[in-house]
C-alpha cells in the first residue's frame, strides 16, 4: 500500500467530514447546493470519477501556506449524463469564495483538454468570487488559459455554463464564450464591474440583482439563455439541453425511439387568424408540429419577436427558428437577428437540422434601428443561415415580405425544402405600401383617390399576396395544408439525413460582428 496516498486520502476525508460539512451547511443556508452535490445531481448515479482531488494551491504569500484545502476550490472530473460521457467542473464557494487560483485554473484546463481529446461536452458549474486575490497575475493567467481553451473547444464539443453564485469581473468571459449560459434566480449574478464600481464611475445606484441577476440577463442583455428557479432545476435543464446535442462536431444527435402513425395534426388548420393583421402565438404552431412536449425554448425572454429552441420531430433533434407574430408583429430587428444568428450557428456547428417558421412583415424601420446598426446586425442572421450546411427546411405560415423573405432561410440562400401554407403572402412589401408607390400617379389623378388605392391594393394583393407566384418559380417546393405539415416535415428531414454540403475551402468566414 502506498502510504503517501493513504495519508493524503485520510486528510481528504477529514476535510470533507470536519470543516467540509460545516462549509456545505453555509451553502445550504443560502439556498445553494454544495459543489459536490451539484456534480452528483448532474451525473448519472455513481458515474462520477474525480480528477485532481488532491491538488492544492502553491501560494506562500499572505499566510496562505497555513490554509490548504484539497481540491483548491474546484471539483473536476468526468461521468455520464443519460449514459453519455461529459466532463465537469464545479467551483466550491466555501474555499476562498470559489476564487480561481493558478492550480484551480489548471484543473479546469485539464478536463477541458481531456474533453477535446475524447470528444465530449464540458459542463462548468460556476460559483466564484473571481480571480484569487492573493495570487495576483498568476490567477489572471489562469483565466486566460481557460478563455483560450473555450475558443479552441468552440464548435468542437458543446460547452454549457451554469451560473450558480457570483461570477464577476473578467471571469464572465469564459461562460460568455460557451454555447449556453443558465443562471439560477436570486442566487447568481454576472457583471464585469459590480455595484460599487458602478456607483463610483457613473453615480448610478443599482443592486447586484438588478445589475446582473438572472432576470436582467434573461430579458435585457440576453447573456443568459435559460434561467432556473433553483439549483435542482438548473441541473435538470443542463441534462435536458444535452439530450438534444451530439457529443461533438463529428457526430449527430441521438435519435429517440419513435413509432410513426398518420402524423396529421388538424389543430394546425385554425391557428392563423383570417385577418392578416391579427397576431397569433407561433408556439402553438411549434407545439402542433413537434413531438409532444418536446420543445425547449431558449432565450425565451429576450427578443421575443423571434422564438428559438430545440425540439424533436419523430424522435430526431431539430433546432427551431420562428418569427413570433405576437411580438412586434414578428418583425426582424437588431436583437432578434442576433439571437437567431447565434442559435443557427450553434445548430450548424453540431449537426442539428434547422426548421424555420416564417411569418415576417420585414425589418423594423426607424432611426433607432438604423443608427444602432440594423444593417450589420440583420446581416448576421442572413450570414448564419447562408453558411449553415445542416438540413434546412422552411415553412411560411403567413407573411414573408421584403428582405426578411430572403433572410429567413429562403431557397436562394441554401434551404433544402421550402413549404408554404395556402394563406401565405410572399412579396416585396405589403399591398397598400406597394400600391402607393407604383400606382402613385394613377391614384392621385383619379376622381376618387381612396377608391383607386383600394382597387390597386386588391390588384396587387391578388397577384402577390399568395404563395403561388413563388411556387411557380420553384422558390416554394410545395403549398401544403397546415394539417399535413408535421407529416411533410418528418419525411423531409428523413430524406435529408445523409445530406452532404461541401463549402469552399477557407480558413474561416468573416461574419459581420
Ligand atoms: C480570494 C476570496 C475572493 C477572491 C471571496 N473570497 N472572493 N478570496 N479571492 N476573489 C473569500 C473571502 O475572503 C471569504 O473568505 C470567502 O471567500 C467568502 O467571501 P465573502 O465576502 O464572505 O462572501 P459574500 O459576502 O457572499 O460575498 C461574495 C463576493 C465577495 C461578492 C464574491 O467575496 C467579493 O466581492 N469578492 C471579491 C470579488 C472580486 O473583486 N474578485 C476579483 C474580480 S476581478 P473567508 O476566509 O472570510 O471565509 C477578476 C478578474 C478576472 O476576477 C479577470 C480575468 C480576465
Amino acid at each position: 500500500m502506498n502510504t503517501k496516498v493513504e495519508i493524503l486520502n485520510q486528510k481528504l476525508r477529514e476535510a470533507e467530514v470536519g470543516g467540509g460539512l460545516k462549509r456545505i451547511d453555509s451553502q445550504h443556508q443560502k439556498g445553494k447546493l454544495s459543489a459536490r452535490e451539484r456534480v452528483e445531481l448532474l451525473l448519472d448515479e455513481g458515474t462520477f470519477e474525480e480528477i485532481g482531488a488532491l491538488v492544492t494551491h502553491r501560494t506562500k504569500d499572505f499566510d496562505m501556506e497555513s490554509q490548504i484545502f484539497y481540491g483548491d476550490g474546484v471539483v473536476t472530473g468526468y461521468g455520464t449524463v443519460n449514459g453519455r460521457l461529459v466532463y465537469v467542473f464545479s467551483q466550491d464557494f466555501t474555499v476562498f469564495g470559489g476564487s480561481l487560483s493558478e492550480t484551480h485554473a489548471e484543473k479546469i484546463c485539464k478536463i477541458m483538454d481531456m474533453a477535446m481529446k475524447t470528444g465530449a461536452p464540458v459542463i462548468g458549474l460556476n460559483d466564484s468570487g473571481g480571480a484569487r486575490i492573493q495570487e495576483g497575475v498568476r490567477s489572471l493567467g489562469g483565466y486566460a488559459d481557460i478563455f483560450y481553451r473555450n475558443v479552441r473547444a468552440s464548435g468542437v464539443v458543446p460547452q454549457i455554463s451554469a451560473i450558480m453564485g457570483p461570477c464577476a469581473g473578467g471571469a464572465v468571459y469564459s461562460p460568455a464564450m460557451t454555447d449556453f449560459v443558465i443562471m439560477v434566480e436570486n442566487t447568481s449574478y454576472m457583471f464585469v464591474t459590480g455595484p460599487n464600481v458602478v456607483k463610483t464611475v457613473t453615480n448610478e445606484e443599482v443592486s447586484s440583482e438588478e445589475l446582473g441577476g438572472a432576470f436582467t440577463h434573461a430579458s435585457k442583455s440576453g447573456v443568459t439563455h435559460l434561467t432556473a428557479g433553483n439549483d435542482y432545476e438548473c441541473i435538470q435543464q443542463i441534462r435536458t439541453l444535452l439530450s438534444f446535442m451530439p457529443q461533438n462536431c463529428e457526430e449527430v444527435p441521438v435519435k429517440q425511439d419513435f413509432h410513426l402513425q398518420d402524423e396529421i395534426r388538424p389543430q394546425l388548420e385554425t391557428i392563423v387568424p383570417e385577418n392578416p393583421n391579427q397576431p397569433y402565438d407561433i408556439r402553438e404552431v411549434i407545439a402542433g408540429i413537434c413531438d409532444e412536449e418536446s420543445f425547449l425554448e431558449v432565450h425565451k425572454d429576450y427578443a421575443d419577436n423571434i422564438v428559438v429552441g430545440f425540439a424533436r420531430l419523430a424522435g430526431r433533434s431539430v433546432g427551431i427558428v420562428a418569427n413570433q407574430p405576437m411580438s412586434l408583429a414578428g418583425v426582424l430587428d437588431i436583437e432578434s437577428s442576433k439571437k437567431g444568428a447565434r442559435f443557427v450557428r450553434f445548430c450548424d456547428s453540431f449537426n442539428i437540422p434547422l426548421l424555420v417558421l416564417v411569418d415576417v412583415p420585414g425589418f423594423l424601420p426607424g432611426t433607432d434601428q438604423e443608427w444602432k446598426g440594423i444593417i450589420t446586425n440583420g446581416a448576421k442572421l442572413l450570414y448564419a443561415f447562408s453558411e449553415a450546411s445542416v438540413p434546412r427546411v422552411t415553412v411560411i405560415t403567413r407573411k414573408a415580405y421584403g428582405g426578411a423573405y430572403d433572410v429567413m432561410n429562403s431557397k436562394h440562400i441554401g434551404a433544402d425544402f421550402n413549404f408554404a401554407w395556402p394563406g401565405a403572402e410572399i412579396a416585396v412589401m405589403g399591398a397598400k405600401g406597394a400600391s402607393e408607390i407604383i400606382f402613385k400617379k394613377e391614384i392621385t389623378e383619379a376622381e376618387d383617390p381612396a377608391a383607386k388605392l383600394l382597387e390597386k391594393e386588391a390588384e396587387y394583393a391578388n397577384l402577390f399576396a399568395n404563395p403561388y407566384t413563388a411556387a411557380e418559380r420553384g422558390f416554394i417546393d410545395e403549398v401544403i395544408e397546415p394539417k399535413y405539415t408535421r407529416r411533410k416535415l418528418i419525411k423531409a428531414f428523413a430524406t435529408l439525413e445523409n445530406k452532404v454540403d461541401h463549402r469552399p475551402r477557407k480558413k474561416h468566414g468573416n461574419i459581420p460582428l
